[in-house]
């Protein structure tokens, strides 16, 4: 664990943004390699894949690279201290130890979330409550005052893992989850997480040149993703804020001169209008508005052609080397599953009649739905939707 360091004079260089530190990337479950490919293609170091996120070395400045940069992420986590915590006072003195005045004030708020597996200490909302003590003892003892604890919008969010007696502490550098682009007006009724929606675009193998269509695009989230991939389009450069950008070492100029960065690389709409074909469909015409409000808001209105219409009705056109990347409607309810065998049936007679060269990469909830529509067999990646497992499943016709 680090020594308490002294806090910066204004004058003065400050290395603390140089610092490399243990990184975690969180990411839901099955989404592993896709984030790994993604820290490797940004040149992270030491990446190592756990399950539910991949590790990487880097400064904080990476860390926001990181939060700005990846598609399937949830939330980008820096480790500040690991130790041996098999009862509640080497627990309290462990977090005790860490020098949390580094990144904030006494008056400043805070919020604590504990997970444990296999330790002595298991009661995770009592974790919680003893990592605020330790950290409020500590301020008290330098400063005869005390952070207040925010589970809304706190300064900065501390996450306890406990692991056979032990723990690590980490700061989560992105706050809100990172699925929270910033470009989203409409909820939709069912619209698929943004890490999800880029996931299936990556996972399609999609070469961000063919024409792309989402046959039930609902609020149109994969088609946005798709489309800030095509322009080269870090997501979270419509974020307000990332954790990280609250705390007191934070290197406002490097963020700044990275955000340049990254606004600098990505391409105009008009270099790929005309040339690009990107087409949402929706049999219900609130969800194609919902979708042109989202894209409007993410600046890509433009760029796609909405058509209402039921998928029953579409034909793919023939001679497009093209991707069909969507989430359909796999019948939850009994009476719904046999309306969405019938579309499903329909959908792949479709894409084998006139579907040669045509890509098919479908998020599946139900294997006998991906045979319905001639996908049964095909390649497939298991992924935990909100603890619902699926598969993203990929055919060439
Ligand atoms: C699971 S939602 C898709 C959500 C979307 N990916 C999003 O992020 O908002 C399924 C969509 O399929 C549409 N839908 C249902 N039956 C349809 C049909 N027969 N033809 C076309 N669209 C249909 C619904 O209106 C809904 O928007």
């Amino acid at each position: 664990m680090d020594a308490p360091r002294q806090a910066d004079s204004p004058s003065r260089p400050r290395p603390i943004a140089r610092e490399r530190h243990e990184h975690f990337a969180t990411c839901a479950r099955g989404l592993e390699p896709l984030l790994h490919a993604e820290l490797k293609a940004l040149k992270f170091g030491n990446l190592e894949r756990q399950v539910g996120g991949v590790q990487f070395t880097g400064t904080q400045v990476d860390a926001a690279r990181a939060n700005f940069e990846l598609r399937t992420a949830i939330r980008v986590l820096r480790r500040v201290a690991t130790f041996s915590a098999p009862d509640e006072a080497s627990f309290h003195a462990g977090a005790k130890g860490v020098p949390w005045e580094q990144w904030i004030d006494s008056d400043a708020t805070i919020r604590i979330d504990a997970t444990s597996s296999d330790s002595r200490l298991d009661h995770t909302h009592y974790l919680e409550q003893l990592a605020k003590d330790a950290i409020c003892d500590r301020f008290r003892e330098l400063a005869g005052a005390r952070p207040s604890v925010d589970l809304d919008d706190p300064v900065l969010p501390v996450r306890v893992h406990l692991s056979k007696d032990r723990c690590k502490l980490l700061l989560d550098t992105s706050g809100d989850s990172l699925h929270k682009r910033g470009w989203r007006v409409h909820q939709g009724k069912a619209p698929l997480a943004e890490t999800f929606a880029a996931a299936l675009v990556l996972h399609s193998g999609w070469d961000l040149r063919s024409p792309l269509v989402d046959p039930f695009c609902g609020s149109g989230t994969i088609l946005v993703e798709a489309l800030l991939l095509a322009l080269d389009c870090a997501p979270g450069l419509f974020r307000e804020r990332f954790a990280q950008e609250r705390w007191k070492d934070h290197d406002a100029p490097a963020f700044a001169r990275l955000r340049a960065e990254l606004e600098a690389r990505r391409k105009p709409a008009s270099s790929v209008q005309g040339r690009l074909q990107v087409v949402g469909r929706d049999a219900s015409a609130t969800a194609l508005e919902e979708a042109r409000a989202n894209l409007r808001s993410a600046g890509l209105a433009d760029l796609v052609r909405l058509e209402q219409g039921r998928a029953e009705d579409w034909r793919p056109r023939r001679g497009w080397n093209a991707w069909l990347v969507s989430n359909p409607p796999w019948g939850e309810r009994i009476g719904d599953e046999r309306a969405a065998r019938a579309l499903l049936e329909t959908l792949g007679a479709g894409l084998r009649a006139d579907g040669a060269g045509w890509t098919a990469c479908v998020l599946s909830g139900n294997p006998d739905l991906e045979r319905a529509m001639g996908l049964g067999g095909a390649p497939f990646a298991t992924w935990h939707n909100g603890g619902i497992e699926c598969r993203a499943v990929v055919q060439r016709f």
